[in-house]
């Protein structure tokens, strides 16, 4: 799930400073949450997480990893699309979205934490995924 992660991470980072771009051209700061989270649950957090799996590849090949990325996907556009709808119209009717997003968000975070603990051991620099995998 390395490369994955990294590749979601860059699309991220990328809309999280065009973001900031904006808003500071605009002079509307009014969506400076869902900048700083896009960049830190999109762009910091992935990439992350991609190195993590791409060093450690007895966590990144497994199906803990696999769920956490979708867990991660679905819960960060769910819950920051959410927030920047709610900022934007003054409506707060999305809120069950948005803690619905966080907290798949949270699962995510809590199996990346379980993977973590059970399979990452001896770092394997220089190494490709195929080479530990097998
Ligand atoms: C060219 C890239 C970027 C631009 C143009 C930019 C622009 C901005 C602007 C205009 C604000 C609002 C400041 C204010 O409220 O007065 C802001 C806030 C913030 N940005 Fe960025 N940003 C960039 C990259 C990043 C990155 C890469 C991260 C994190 C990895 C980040 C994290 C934050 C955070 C945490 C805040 C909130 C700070 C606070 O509330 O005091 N930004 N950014």
């Amino acid at each position: 799930m390395g490369q994955r992660f990294l590749k979601v991470a860059a699309v991220y980072f990328t809309i999280g400073v065009l973001m900031g771009l904006v808003m500071g051209i605009m002079q509307d700061f009014r969506l400076t949450s869902v900048h700083a989270h896009i960049n830190l649950l999109g762009w910091v957090s992935m990439a992350l997480f991609g190195l993590v799996y791409h060093f450690y590849p007895r966590a990144g090949n497994t199906k803990l990893a696999k769920t956490q990325f979708w867990l991660h996907n679905i819960g960060v556009p769910v819950m920051q699309g959410g927030l920047a709808v709610e900022i934007i119209t003054g409506n707060m009717a999305l809120m069950p979205v948005v803690i619905g997003g966080s907290l798949l968000v949270i699962l995510g975070v809590i199996l990346f934490m379980f993977n973590v603990f059970a399979h990452v051991g001896t770092l394997n620099i220089g190494k490709s995924d195929r080479d530990v995998a097998s």
